[in-house]
Formats: C-alpha cells, sequence, structure tokens
C-alpha cells in the first residue's frame, strides 16, 4: 500500500514538503498560516471548476446533530460537506492527508481524520465572528480555509479576519484569493468573515483528535 506522501507523487503532483514544513514552523511560532498559492494550480483550478458548476449548496448551519440550527444573524453562507466521490475531492482529500501525516510527525499533534465542506457566500453573505471550537468541549483541534476565487479586488469585501489571542497582536486580515491556504488552532482564533460583495467560494475544513471511548463512539462531524 502506497503512503499518502507517495499516492500525491502518483497524482502527478510532487510531495510539498517544504511548504508543509514552512506551514509546520508558522503552527509552531505563531499558532496559525497564511500560505499562497498552496495547492498545485491545475487541483486549484478543478476544484473551482467543481464547486461553481457541479455542487448542490445547502444553507449552513451551527452546531452538531442534535444541536443544529440556523442563525441567518451569525452565518448566512451555504455549504455542502466532502465526501471525496468525484476525482478532484479525492485529490483535494488526499492532499490534506499528506498535510496530516507530515503536521503529525513534525509537531506531534496527533490529528485523526479530517472533515471539510465548500462553502459558498451569496453577495451579502458574512460569517459573524466566531471560535471553531471550545477549550474541552471539542476534538476540533486545526482549522483550515482554502479559497477558490479566481481574482478578487479590494472592494469585494469578503476578508477572512483572524484575531490573534493577546491585545497586543494585530488582526490578519486574508484575501480570500485562490490558491490561498489558512490554518489555525482551533480553540485560540476568532475569527469572522466580513459581508462578500460577489459569489465567494471556499472549502473550511477541520483536523480532529480521536474522542471515542468504549462507550462513546464520536461522531464524525
Ligand atoms: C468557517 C469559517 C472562514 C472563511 O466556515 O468556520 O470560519 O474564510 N470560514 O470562509
Ligand atoms: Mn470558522
Amino acid at each position: 500500500m502506497n503512503t499518502p506522501l507517495e499516492n500525491h507523487a502518483v497524482a502527478g503532483y510532487a510531495p510539498p514538503e517544504e511548504m508543509f514544513e514552512r506551514i509546520a514552523d508558522d503552527l509552531y511560532q505563531r499558532g496559525y498560516s497564511v500560505m499562497p498559492a498552496a495547492l498545485p494550480p491545475a487541483l486549484t483550478t478543478r476544484l473551482a471548476a467543481y464547486a461553481q458548476e457541479t455542487i448542490d449548496f445547502d444553507p449552513a448551519g451551527i452546531g452538531r446533530a442534535g444541536q443544529f440550527h440556523q442563525n441567518e444573524f451569525v452565518r448566512t453562507d451555504e455549504i455542502c460537506w466532502i465526501q471525496g466521490t468525484a476525482a478532484v475531492t479525492t485529490a483535494w482529500l488526499n492532499w490534506m492527508d499528506c498535510l496530516k501525516v507530515y503536521l503529525n510527525k513534525r509537531l506531534f499533534l496527533g490529528l485523526f481524520s479530517y472533515e471539510s465542506h465548500f462553502a459558498h457566500y451569496p453577495p451579502g453573505s458574512f460569517y459573524k465572528r466566531h471560535l471553531d471550537a471550545f477549550q474541552g468541549e471539542s476534538n476540533r483541534v486545526l482549522s483550515t480555509v482554502f479559497y477558490l476565487n479566481s481574482d478578487w479586488g479590494v472592494f469585494d469585501g469578503g476578508e477572512l479576519l483572524i484575531y490573534p489571542p493577546g491585545d497586543q497582536q494585530e488582526v490578519v486580515t486574508v484575501t480570500p484569493l485562490a490558491g490561498t491556504m489558512v490554518i489555525f488552532l482551533s480553540e485560540e482564533f476568532p475569527h469572522e468573515v466580513l459581508p462578500a460583495q460577489r459569489d465567494r467560494f471556499s472549502i473550511a475544513g477541520w483536523f480532529r483528535v480521536n474522542n471515542s471511548t468504549a462507550q462513546r463512539v464520536d461522531p464524525p462531524r
């Protein structure tokens, strides 16, 4: 059986070890990383086309299965969970698996699984300031956001704002430009999406640790 990194090479992309190393360094030093041109451009283009042309989106909600509710005051995007049933989403999951293996090796994070969804913000949509995980309550360890918008101007809005913990540190502003990958510690960084002025596509995802016990099987989402 091939390792994920070998599969990556088989798929025609050289394993981006140097980039993984920079992401690991960023996470270790600051707890977040913003990496432009993270995926091979051909894969980014295929993901963008898939998001725009193929997917049926559903309104996004808040909370897991039992507590799920929609709240249009908090977020107005629409989403579609990724199962990896198409070649393009398999390639995406494979790339993220390579990253998981690397980060576990390098930072001993014990990341166990990865869940992700496409997101579409129609014009006027936003996602108010929030945390993706609460201390002690969740097994989401690392949040990832990957952008699919081939051009994005200063008047298009839709920036991601990341609020580093501690008063001294400046807010980080990320333009949702195709190829940019953002990764941050889920419990440490409140963040928000400013209202987008045009259609905005991305993939949001979470690396998780396994909290299952014999008594309680942790749900995949
Ligand atoms: C999220 C999220 C950020 C973005 O889906 O939880 O914070 O830039 N997304 O799309
Ligand atoms: Mn979030």
